[in-house]
């Protein structure tokens, strides 16, 4: 087949997959932008295969068991181990670009210097990113510890393994075709395995998303060098827009927090803040309302805004809000959903939740619209929010989350805060709002609550 009509196809993917990632911007192209990204993809694959002339047997049973686990994940996996899912898929990603670096280099040792630069980026990238998914997927799945794992002189082993996998490079990119070439890669692949490990564990479970989000982005890299390796277009230019991706969001989710991403890498959060005790924080009267208190607010007002937050999903109450929303509807109030960018345990979290209850999606509203408006809201109802409408974070410059941008509820008329206790949420801080004057504090589990709520208005 002539190069031309190949590189042409591959032009079309990736136009594909620019216009399907630019539509998973927004919920409601989201489906459909999948759907183009995975036919970029398709053809990708297509010509790529027909393009090399090979025995198809092996490929196609390859393709039929993946495709089958595929369809099997896909269709089992709950929407809340969509995190675990990721991680295993990027660690997939990850191995394949050490394969594949590890299979060229077993053929053709006899390598131009730059081949052997990319080839070594290949296998080290795709090797941290297995082993470093395979720990995020065991600490989200709960197969092992979700605590960050930190220990005395960890900062240094890292970076001595660090060193070793340099100095084993560049000997390795020097002489890739002699004896000790070949020893040197393997030492490479192994150093990468390791790192993947001991740069993983000392991350809280908590804090996984963020790390999965950047795995991912190096199993994007290791992908496009191993495009490099083979001198395959679409390889480079897909790894290169996951790679690219994939930055963007960690960038994004380290935003949201105020945090570097050193921080989320290196401080081991969650180790000493976790837990502190309620004396240390905001100290002040405690406002309970009873299910029956709440109606008769949430019946008064005009407009009403759900924040939502990890206990929503912890109680898995999306579809008891959403039938509260549509009795407020029918009430003649205006509802609307605030949604943080990191509300929850992983990007998305709320927006999934919300969207398995069929919320439309034009009822939801990000932070940096809903926080000029919030003067006019009747009534916020937080529901297992607690970091993300920490007003500390506006006014206390030694809390641990001063600067993260929040949904600032404290501002609206009345604010109502879901919750089963006066417990910290992730960041380990008592919160100010629980105790302000336009505050009531509505006990209890989530779904519980509003249930009792929905059977007040309907009992009406
Ligand atoms: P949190 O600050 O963790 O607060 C969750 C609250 O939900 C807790 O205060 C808890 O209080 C309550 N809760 C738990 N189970 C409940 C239930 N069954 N019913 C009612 N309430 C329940 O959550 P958030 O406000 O969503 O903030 C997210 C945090 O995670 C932020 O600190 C963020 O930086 C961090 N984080 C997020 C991400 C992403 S990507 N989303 C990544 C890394 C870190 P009780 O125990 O008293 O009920």
């Amino acid at each position: 087949m002539s190069p031309l009509l190949i590189n042409f196809a591959y032009v079309i993917s990736a136009a594909l997959f620019i216009f399907g990632l630019k539509m998973l911007s927004s919920p409601a192209t989201a489906r459909r932008g999948n759907l183009l990204s995975a036919l970029g993809m398709f053809i990708a694959i297509i010509f790529t295969l027909m393009a090399q002339g090979l025995d198809y047997k092996w490929i196609l049973l390859g393709m039929a068991i993946g495709t089958g686990i595929g369809i099997v994940a896909a269709v089992k996996v709950e929407m809340t181990s969509m995190p675990e899912m990721v991680a295993l898929f990027n660690g997939f990603g990850g191995i394949s670009s050490l394969l594949l670096a590890w299979a060229e280099y077993h053929q053709h040792p006899e390598m131009s210097v730059f081949i052997a630069i990319v080839a070594f980026l290949s296998a080290f990238i795709g090797g941290v990113t297995f082993t470093g998914s395979m720990v995020a997927f065991g600490k989200l799945a709960g197969k092992i510890t979700q605590k960050a794992v930190v220990f005395k002189g960890q900062h240094i082993i890292n970076a001595a393994i660090l060193a070793t996998a340099v100095i084993a490079a560049v000997l390795f990119c020097m002489t890739p075709q002699s004896g000790a070439g070949y020893a040197l890669f393997i030492l490479i692949i192994l150093v990468a395995l390791g790192f993947g490990v001991t740069s993983t564990i000392p991350i809280g479970g908590a804090d996984m998303p963020v790390v999965i989000s950047l795995l991912n982005s190096y199993s994007g890299i290791a992908a496009c060098a191993a495009g490099f390796v083979i001198s395959n277009n679409i390889l480079i230019v897909a790894g290169a827009l996951v790679g690219a991706s994939g930055m963007i969001l960690t960038n994004i989710m380290c935003k949201a927090m105020n945090r570097s991403l050193s921080n989320v890498l290196f401080s081991g959060f969650g180790t000493t803040t976790a837990g502190q005790g309620d004396s240390d924080g905001p100290q002040g009267e405690v406002r309970p309302a009873s299910a029956e208190d709440v109606y008769y607010i949430l019946e008064a007002a005009d407009s009403v805004v759900f924040v939502p937050g990890y206990g929503l999903a912890v109680a898995q109450a999306q579809h008891v809000v959403k039938e509260l929303g549509d009795l407020l509807e029918a009430n003649d109030t205006e509802v609307s959903y605030a949604i943080h960018p990191v509300a929850g345990r992983m990007p998305g979290h709320m927006n999934v939740l919300l969207a398995e209850a069929n919320v439309p999606y034009d009822q939801l509203v990000e932070m940096d619209d809903i926080n000029p408006r919030m003067d006019t809201i009747d009534v916020c109802v937080v529901i297992g929010a607690n970091d993300v409408v920490n007003p500390a974070a506006l006014d206390d410059e030694s809390s641990p989350i001063y600067g993260m941008p929040i949904i600032e509820t404290q501002r609206a008329k009345t604010v109502i805060v879901l919750k089963r206790s006066m417990n910290p949420g992730f960041a380990g801080i008592q919160n100010a709002l629980f105790f302000a004057e336009n505050a009531r504090m509505y006990f209890g589990d989530a779904k519980a609550s509003i249930q009792a709520l929905v059977a007040e208005f309907k009992s009406d």
